[in-house]
């Protein structure tokens, strides 16, 4: 439910019926349980505005709150804090309306918004690496997320297909023959092996050039060839999205390229509105404030990167009507975004309105502080990483008798793969981020092993209960209390998240609501002798919304979760 919304209403409800003219600040969750569940801070500043006492103004709002639903019991504290609980019937009544809703009982907008969502953008002429993988994780999150609270969602895969390598690499690939599409299974040799062929081969560095003009001209022969090139290289891209179960397709892959043909339209219409200026020979937009000029055109006619990207602001805002775009790249690429959305807005490509944000995210690195790299030096290929996690996971299943041998397959790669996933979620996505396996393959903190596992046990409390649930939730003590409200808080966690494109946020809260459980369900026992019928009926209840939302909530990640553990 939408907790706070709910509540600011009531206090802003207080603050009419108290001829307060102003907009309340939003409750925030209480910082202690005896604080209650929720509290208004917004008194200090309303008595500085009015210049009244703050307590005063507080004895004010709470005598106007409305007491009678949501909330209970409203109490001063120090300087005119407002300490608020809420009322045990309603939020038992709030929970037992989520567990028969398939969504938990939270809707989507009734205003979606067009959401374009830019994530992985692996380049087709480099071995996709770890930054790849922190942008496909992200926003494959973020994506799944703004659809599941309605937003109308549009994922897509900004491809690097582009550019003079290609010439070198078609050229290679056409010399060997059949072989070539195997020998591309590793990127990275491929071009260094096609960069020794250049290098020595003083026919084969022309016959690159001569492809890179060809290309561009439109060649049937070489565009043949590096459609082919394309198509093998995102095979591979795909095998490792397959593997990570992210949802982008073909559908989504907007590359560089598509965005040629409408690259000289972009640097005519900066001309023309003034913005271009030729520095050096090349056609540049000095921004007021910043150093560097954004270089739209080369002297020698090239487009580059910025080109590119201006042209994608215009067809996501303009084509595909987008009021949002997220782009989830690398921190590093700061300066380059901050950079085309002002050109972008300047130049009207895109409508004062429409949001564009970065959403950047840090280095990915090994636990030695270093950026993540293979023993001698070279980048790690993502699917072997992948590989890696399902083999590590499955050295964590204990009880393998248990399974057949096709469980503990499904099981470790469910294990492993959401290990990576999670664990590169739950840090500040700005923050550089140390890759550790034993980490983030741990049954204990905020793991998703942690999450996985307490899914499992609740589930194993339903296969031992066999029966069916009836009666009603029944706040009986304080930790049947405050599971409630956590559970009951799900949706604004969500909403947050989705605004700050967060989604660290999200397994903040599935940590703290397991451990919750955790210590709820060691008080509070459940199917043991001696506890009476309407108790052991309401506590099930409890638990089994608690399992709902950590498998939402996880499945949001793109996490699974399994019955057994
Ligand atoms: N291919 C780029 C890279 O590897 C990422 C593309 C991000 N998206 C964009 N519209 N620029 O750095």
């Amino acid at each position: 439910m939408k907790l706070k919304q709910h509540l600011n209403q009531l206090i802003q409800d207080a603050f009419t019926k108290a001829a307060i003219d102003a907009t309340p600040m939003s409750v925030s969750e209480a910082t202690k349980p005896e604080f209650g569940d929720y509290q208004f801070n917004g008194a200090m500043a309303l008595a500085k505005q009015l210049g009244k006492n703050p307590r005063a103004i507080a004895t004010e709002i709470i005598k106007h709150l409305d007491l009678t639903g949501l909330l209970l019991n409203a109490q001063i504290a120090g300087p005119g804090f407002i300490n608020l609980w809420l009322n045990p019937l309603a939020i038992a009544t709030a929970c037992e309306e989520a567990l028969t809703h398939s969504r938990l009982g939270i809707l989507p907008t009734t205003t979606p918004q067009k959401v374009i969502v830019d994530y992985s953008g692996p380049n087709m002429a480099k071995q996709m690496h770890v930054g790849h993988l922190r942008s496909t994780i992200i926003g494959d999150t973020l994506a799944n997320l703004l659809t599941f609270l309605g937003e109308e969602v549009v994922r897509q895969n900004h491809i690097g297909d582009w550019g003079t390598q290609f010439g070198m690499l078609i050229a290679y690939l056409e010399e060997q023959g059949s072989q070539g599409g195997s020998s591309l299974k590793d990127l990275e040799q491929f071009y260094k092996d096609a960069k020794v062929r250049f290098d020595a081969d003083e026919a084969f560095a022309n016959k690159a050039r001569e492809y890179v003009v060809k290309i561009q001209s439109g060649d049937s022969h070489c565009l043949t060839l590096w459609q082919k090139f394309i198509d093998i290289s995102l095979g591979h891209c795909e095998e490792v999205y397959s593997k990570l179960g992210v949802k982008l397709t073909r559908e989504d892959v907007k590359a560089e390229s598509f965005y040629n043909t409408a690259l000289p339209q972009v640097v005519t219409d900066l001309k023309s509105q003034g913005l271009l200026t030729t520095s050096d020979g090349a056609q540049c937009v000095f921004l007021e404030g910043e150093e560097i000029p954004v270089i739209i055109q080369k002297g020698d006619g090239g487009y580059l990167y910025a080109t590119t990207d201006l042209a994608a602001l215009r067809y996501r805002a303009q084509e595909l009507g987008a009021t949002r775009i997220a782009y989830v790249v690398d921190a590093r690429q700061a300066e380059h975004f901050k950079q085309v959305f002002r050109v972008a807005k300047e130049a009207g490509f895109v409508g004062e309105e429409v949001a564009l944000e970065h959403i950047a995210f840090g280095t990915m690195m090994d636990p030695s502080g270093k950026p993540f790299k293979t023993r001698d030096g070279g980048t790690v290929k993502l699917i072997d990483l992948l590989d890696e996690a399902v083999i590590k996971a499955k050295a964590t299943i204990k009880n393998q008798a248990d399974y057949t041998q096709e469980e503990v397959e499904k099981l470790a790669k469910i294990i492993g793969i959401g290990a990576v996933k999670y664990a590169d979620l739950a840090i500040n996505r700005e923050s550089n981020y140390i890759f550790n396996w034993d980490k983030m393959l741990s049954f204990e903190g905020n793991t998703s092993l942690y999450m996985q596992y307490a899914y499992a046990r609740i589930q194993s409390i339903f296969r031992r209960f066999e029966g069916e649930i009836v009666g009603e939730i029944i706040i009986g003590d304080s930790l049947e209390h405050r599971l409630s409200v956590m559970l009951l808080r799900f949706e604004d966690v969500l909403q947050r998240t989705a605004i700050e494109a967060s989604p660290n946020q999200i397994t903040t809260y599935l940590y703290d609501l397991v451990t919750l459980f955790m210590r709820f369900y060691e008080q509070n026992p459940i199917l043991k002798e001696g506890v009476d019928e309407a108790t052991k009926m309401s506590r099930l209840q409890l638990a089994n919304l608690t399992a709902k939302t950590i498998k939402q909530g996880l499945e949001i990640l793109g996490i699974e979760v399994v019955e057994k553990l």
